[in-house]
């Protein structure tokens, strides 16, 4: 199965996004990665849906946004309503999950749950069932250009397992520290979709994705 390649434009140059954007788009990007950060959940403030909206109707492609907020259920809407694809949550916010995970399918869009570093699997399992995506982090959320935690790989393993025993048809996404020595690693342990900022933006998006498309392609054949 081919690797999805999804650039996280929080690493964009912000001055010219929409550029940006079209970059990525015309590489071959399979989804936009979105990150969503309230300042409160993690120390950091990002994106809106107004900034969603802006950008919505430059591009086709999915757009997967990545809720790292305390109280995911008051944003499923905006974000519906700006034409999002995916809305993924973390198991670690504050909020009943599977009425969120309810309210994101009955809005017309993908679920997806994500899991810290350091949350096991096991918190992600009761999910399986109701959702498109399962992010497992590779960085503490908060910031781009953070170092790979290779510390997770077992756990990226684990859900790929879990997710071909059982037959989910469960997409397994890989955030955080993803380039060109550490892309080869997670496709290898079983990710479908890799997600990459300061890996392929701001300069040569459109060499940095080739690349990154290629070692991971490369390294998923020699899948065990
Ligand atoms: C981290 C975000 C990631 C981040 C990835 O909190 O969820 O999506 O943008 O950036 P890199 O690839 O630079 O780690
Ligand atoms: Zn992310």
């Amino acid at each position: 199965m081919a690797i999805k390649i999804a650039p996280s434009i929080l690493s964009a140059r912000f001055d010219r996004l929409g550029e940006q954007v079209q970059e990525a788009v015309g590489a071959g990007a399979d989804m936009l990665h979105i990150d969503i950060m309230d300042g409160h959940f993690v120390p950091n403030l990002t994106m809106g849906p107004a900034i969603v909206s802006a950008i919505r109707p430059l591009t086709k492609i999915p757009f997967d946004a990545h809720l790292m907020v305390t109280h995911p259920q008051d944003f499923v809407k905006p974000f519906a309503d700006a034409g999002v694809d995916d809305l993924t949550v973390h198991v670690e916010s504050d909020h009943e999950m599977k009425k969120t995970l309810r309210a994101i399918r009955d809005a017309g869009v993908r679920p997806g749950v994500v899991l810290n570093p350091a949350t096991p699997l096991e918190r992600a399992i009761p999910y399986l069932g109701e959702v498109d995506l399962l992010l497992v982090m590779t960085v503490h959320p908060g910031f781009a250009g953070q170092a790979f935690r290779a510390d997770v790989v077992p756990k990226i393993q684990a859900a790929r397992e879990h997710i071909d025993r059982e037959r989910l048809s469960v997409e397994l996404q890989v955030d955080g520290g993803i380039k060109l020595e550490t892309a080869p690693v997670v496709a290898r342990a079983g990710a479908d979709i890799l997600v990459s900022g300061s890996g392929i933006f701001p300069d040569h998006v459109a060499a940095n994705l080739k690349k990154l498309r290629e070692v991971a392609e490369r390294a998923a054949r020699d899948r065990p």
